[in-house]
């Protein structure tokens, strides 16, 4: 295996528009540094470098509650909350622990490719629904319930990612979540929010999560540190009821190993409480902002007019969709050769084939002027192609 100092597939020299990590640029380096010295100065280093708390660091537990209470209002106490390494880790604790082989879940068509990836190693049976400019449809999810009903089945669960939607970047209004709330309780399965984008919105408050308007009750909600921190220290969080927290902390792999990565745990708890985190947050709103009005200017003025894409308020992604005569793997070999990287639309459904003319573009990883040149080459080669 070749081993490249570059994150996840980017391939060197090149333009990674498929990238959806934080741009180097934004990783707050020195801020984690001076942690990194007050934890190594704090006394208790030989504590972390033994097996955690099963449920995680307290410190770091007790922060993010008092946060997400004081921020949202959530009334959650620390018997809601555990640290785990990453919201991808939560995912995965939570197919584990509820369903088995052959279960039927729910997603959005299209999803967050990686969550499709974590159900299809757990052989589960997926449903995607279609969306709209507000997200899932909820006629069509009734509509999949009743008919998964007749055949004597229920999902176990429905995955969304509520706000800043990867890959599209729609975020979803509240009378929707609460009509999805509706049907998970009349038929009967948990709702899993993952909420990694939350913190990298633009402009004004969100609609309040599902674990808000559903008080806790059967919602399941992930957080994490990769977008607004670094996403190498693999470090989030799970909010969940205390029965839920309860049986994952009991979990054969957490009574073994003890709670995610305790020694990053203690840095991002003390990262967090000098208040270099909420201004750190505060700050990259205004970096990804100006990202998103760059990436929506160059393709203001690169795309034809038949090329269609999303405006997002938030989070890291354009969603594009190519004339219907237009294939994406076609316009992803021309790209390449001109060592421009994106994501095609295939890999975010349970069918590839309905997202062969779509493609997402991140504009949080790459620098700014390849942004532009990255967008400007696609918008040539789309309008070749239809020529
Ligand atoms: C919706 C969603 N969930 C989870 C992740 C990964 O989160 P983590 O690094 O915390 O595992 C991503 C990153 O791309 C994402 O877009």
């Amino acid at each position: 295996m070749k081993l490249e100092n570059t994150p996840q597939g980017v391939v060197a020299g090149s333009i990674p528009l498929f990238a959806g990590h934080p741009a180097h640029d934004l990783l707050p380096i020195a801020g984690v540094e001076r942690a990194v010295e007050s934890v190594w100065r704090g006394g208790n280093i030989t504590r972390l470098f033994d097996y955690g708390d099963e449920q995680g660091n307290p410190q770091l537990i007790e922060f993010l509650v008092e946060r997400l209470n004081r921020v949202e209002l959530l009334g959650i106490s620390r018997d809601n909350l555990m640290i785990i390494g990453g919201s991808t880790w939560g995912v995965d604790m939570i197919c584990d622990q509820l369903t088995r082989v052959g279960d039927v879940v729910l997603v959005d068509a299209p999803s967050y490719r990686d969550a499709l990836h974590i159900f299809r190693d757990h052989h589960l049976d997926i449903r995607d629904i279609p969306i709209d400019a507000g997200g899932v449809i909820v006629e069509e999810m009734e509509r999949a319930l009743r008919s998964l009903a007749a055949a004597g089945r229920a999902p176990k669960f429905y995955y969304v990612v509520p706000n800043f939607q990867n890959p599209t970047g729609i975020t979803m209004p509240e009378a929707r979540r609460r009509a999805i709330i509706e049907l998970s309780r009349r038929y009967g399965f948990a709702i899993v929010e993952d909420d990694v984008y939350s913190d990298i919105r633009f402009g004004d408050a969100l609609p309040p999560s599902f674990t808000a308007l559903a008080a806790g009750e059967d919602v399941l909600r992930m957080g994490s540190f990769s977008k607004t921190l670094a996403p190498g220290l693999r470090m989030g969080w799970l909010i969940a009821s205390e029965e839920r927290i309860a049986d994952f902390v009991s979990s054969g792999v957490l009574k073994m190993g003890g709670g995610a990565n305790p020694f990053t745990a203690a840095i991002v708890a003390e990262y967090c409480r000098s208040g270099a985190w909420e201004a750190h947050v505060q700050w990259l709103r205004g970096q990804y902002q100006q990202r998103c009005d760059i990436a929506l200017a160059a393709l203001d003025s690169a795309m034809p007019p038949d090329v269609s894409y999303t405006r997002p308020t938030g989070g890291y992604f354009n969603w594009l969709r190519l004339p219907p005569a237009l294939e994406v793997a076609d316009l992803a070999e021309r790209a390449r050769q001109r060592k421009v990287y994106f994501a095609p639309g295939t890999g975010f459904f349970v069918n590839p084939a309905d997202g062969r003319h779509h493609l997402r573009l991140s504009f949080s990883f790459v620098p700014l002027d390849d942004l532009r040149a990255g967008i400007e080459t696609l918008g040539h080669q789309i309008r070749e192609m239809s020529a």
